[in-house]
């Protein structure tokens, strides 16, 4: 957390200033990421984490921070207040995220905090640091619906100034089907995952079955997290994570992110937060197009991903 020596998270971005713009991306083993994540990869990739430190990982736009917010207060007994600490990305940073100084680095903030700590990762199973896996840490998978994760991930790139231009929706979808989005691709993604869940005891869940049944998913985080907390601290938890709470939540809502890099009025971080919403944005020959080009991508993968509730 910021100290009084220090900046805020707000006023460190404000004095980064014009360094902030649509970053373009390279690729780091195939995978495009935004170029100040690249020229820092070494020191990413040797990050040693301790054993008792938890991964939260994810394909952008996938339900990371709505699982943060969740696992802080699952951490935390359901504490309000604690979860209000700090912004989301002081209490759970960001492994892999670089931005020009003084803003600090997932990295920086990392050093600073005394294991066991919760890390937020959008890198593919493939480049996470190895030493998540030799020390055995715990890892959480969260998965989205391709079609809503698309969505979801086009609103941000109009809003979010440090990612390429999304450019036009139809163009947009070919982009994600290309894997030409920061992170790459969708499909490597949530299958690479998927593929190592048994073997390194990855918690692999979805949004749709979180919003179809809050508790029973809260439930399920909570006895990976080898935790045993009662009813109603449970029922709190859910109801201080939903949607509504969280959007008017500033220290969950990204509102201390502000322009240059989130502009909210483009579009609000906290945007819909529902399941199915692709259905107002592909028209029926994108959704053929998208479907046909999906079964041949996922034929080797048996993900049970819901496109409705
Ligand atoms: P939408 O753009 O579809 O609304 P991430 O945190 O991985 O960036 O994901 C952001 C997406 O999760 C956004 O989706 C956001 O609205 C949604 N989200 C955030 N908190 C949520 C919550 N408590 N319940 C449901 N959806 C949530």
């Amino acid at each position: 957390m910021a100290g009084k020596e220090e900046l805020s998270y707000s006023e460190a971005i404000a004095a980064a200033g014009d360094a902030f713009h649509r970053f373009p991306l390279i690729k780091i083993q195939g995978v495009p990421l935004m170029c100040p994540i690249v020229h820092n990869w070494d020191s990413i990739w040797a990050f040693r984490p301790d054993p008792s430190d938890l991964l939260i990982a994810t394909y952008p736009k996938a339900g990371t921070t709505w699982t943060q917010e969740i696992v802080d207060l699952l951490l935390n007994n359901g504490d309000a207040e604690v979860a209000r600490r700090a912004p989301t990305s002081f209490r759970i940073p960001f492994l892999e995220m670089h931005s020009p100084p003084p803003v600090p680095s997932g990295l920086s903030l990392l050093k600073k905090m005394d294991p066991p700590r919760v890390i937020k990762t959008h890198l593919p199973f493939k480049l996470v640091p190895e030493g998540f896996w030799k020390n055995k840490c715990k890892a959480i998978y969260v998965a989205r619906n391709a079609k809503d994760n698309l969505v979801s991930y086009y609103h941000f790139d109009r809003m979010n100034l440090t990612q390429p231009e999304p450019g036009p929706w139809d163009g947009y979808i070919h982009k994600f089907m290309n894997g030409e989005l920061a992170w790459g691709s969708w499909y490597d993604h949530v299958k690479g995952y998927w593929e190592e869940r048994e073997k390194r005891n990855i918690l692999y869940i979805f949004y749709e079955d979180m919003k179809e049944n809050p508790q029973r998913e809260v439930e399920r985080i909570m006895r990976y997290l080898d935790l045993s907390l009662a009813d109603d601290v449970i029922s709190r938890i859910v109801e201080l994570t939903s949607f509504k709470t969280m959007k008017e939540n500033p220290m969950a809502n990204y509102s201390f992110i502000l322009k240059p890099v989130f502009d909210q009025s483009i579009s609000p971080f906290m945007r819909k937060g529902v399941v199915g919403d692709w259905t107002n944005h592909f028209s029926p020959a994108q959704t053929q197009l998208f479907d046909e080009d999906y079964k041949r991508k996922m034929k080797d993968a048996d993900i049970p991903f819901r496109t409705d509730i």
